[in-house]
């Protein structure tokens, strides 16, 4: 069967593949990881060259403005994920199962995993938690679906965490997350996600794993790095977690703009003469002859 007709440039790209990610790990190359929520942030973050695009549930928080991630549903983010598959081609895709959506079944889960891949265009599924989430990553990968495990600070059990803080900072802590990043290895994840854990440990959790570890507030001793994207533009507004650095201040520019914007509609100075159609004169003439003139 011949592959549909594609423009030559496209054709050229080479998506990321599970086994690029594997090899650049092994050589010790550094993985980049980002999140992307809509079309243009996708084509964005494709065109800056990162290695894996994540739709994180964050987008609960960052594009819906729910208070947690535990609220999104799986139809509101496969809205999402298809907008940033249909403006992805290079990095790897990987969907976040929303809360709710895997916990109760491995069949829930595969069933999710299916429509993130099958509906959303995703190649590749996130699930926070070791605990009961170990066995429904090994169903998903026994499905065919690439898995992303995801240990430390699990906002969507944040509750049961004690909120939003770093995790993994006493003896047995410690070691339960790295337990739970050895059991999401052995179940066939191909990549742990290590969230706000000290240093030292996702250093170690990232030593004894065989496949790569990204870290978001893990430190840089491990296989690479992921962000939220409006964290680190600065669109996310107030103090962000320390683990963020901001390469931008969008969010400011962004105000700054439509500020102006409504001063120049309101003075009368947007839009100029470059900004509208201009119509033959004689068609204007013609035009006003016929049209209704204005009430006097
Ligand atoms: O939902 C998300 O954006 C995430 C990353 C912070 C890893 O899970």
């Amino acid at each position: 069967m011949s592959s549909p007709p594609r423009a030559a440039e496209e054709s050229a790209v080479q998506p990321v593949r599970l086994p690029d990610l594997a090899a650049w790990a092994a050589d010790g190359k550094r993985l980049v990881m980002i999140t992307a929520y809509d079309f243009p942030s996708a084509q964005i973050v494709d065109a800056a060259g990162v290695d894996m695009v994540l739709v994180g549930d964050s987008a609960a928080n960052v594009v819906l403005g729910y208070p947690s991630t535990v609220a999104v549903s799986i139809d509101e983010m496969l809205v999402l994920v298809r907008a940033v598959r249909r403006g992805t081609r290079r990095p790897l895709l990987i969907a976040d199962l929303p809360f709710g959506s895997y916990e109760v079944s491995d069949e829930d889960a595969v069933r999710t995993a299916v429509r993130f891949v099958k509906e959303g265009g995703a190649d590749a599924v996130k699930l926070e938690r070791g605990g009961t989430s170990v066995a429904r990553a090994a169903a998903i990968v026994a499905a065919g679906i690439p898995v992303v495990g995801h240990v430390g600070l699990t906002p969507q059990t944040a509750v049961v965490l004690g909120g939003y803080r770093a995790q993994g900072r006493n003896t047995d802590a410690a070691l339960q997350i790295t337990r739970d990043a050895l059991a999401l290895e052995a179940a066939g994840c191909f990549c742990v996600v290590v969230e706000a854990v000290p240093a030292a440990v996702a250093a170690h959790v990232a030593s004894l794993l065989a496949v790569p570890v990204v870290g978001i507030g893990a430190g840089r001793d491990v296989g690479g790095q992921v962000l939220v994207l409006h964290d680190m533009l600065g669109v996310t507004p107030g103090t962000p977690p320390r683990f963020v650095r901001r390469y931008a201040e969008l969010r400011s520019t962004m105000t700054a703009a439509v500020r102006q914007y409504a001063s120049d509609v309101r003075d009368g100075s947007f839009p100029t003469d470059a900004h509208t159609y201009p119509i033959a004169a004689e068609q204007l003439a013609a035009y006003l002859d016929v049209a209704p003139s204005p009430a006097t």
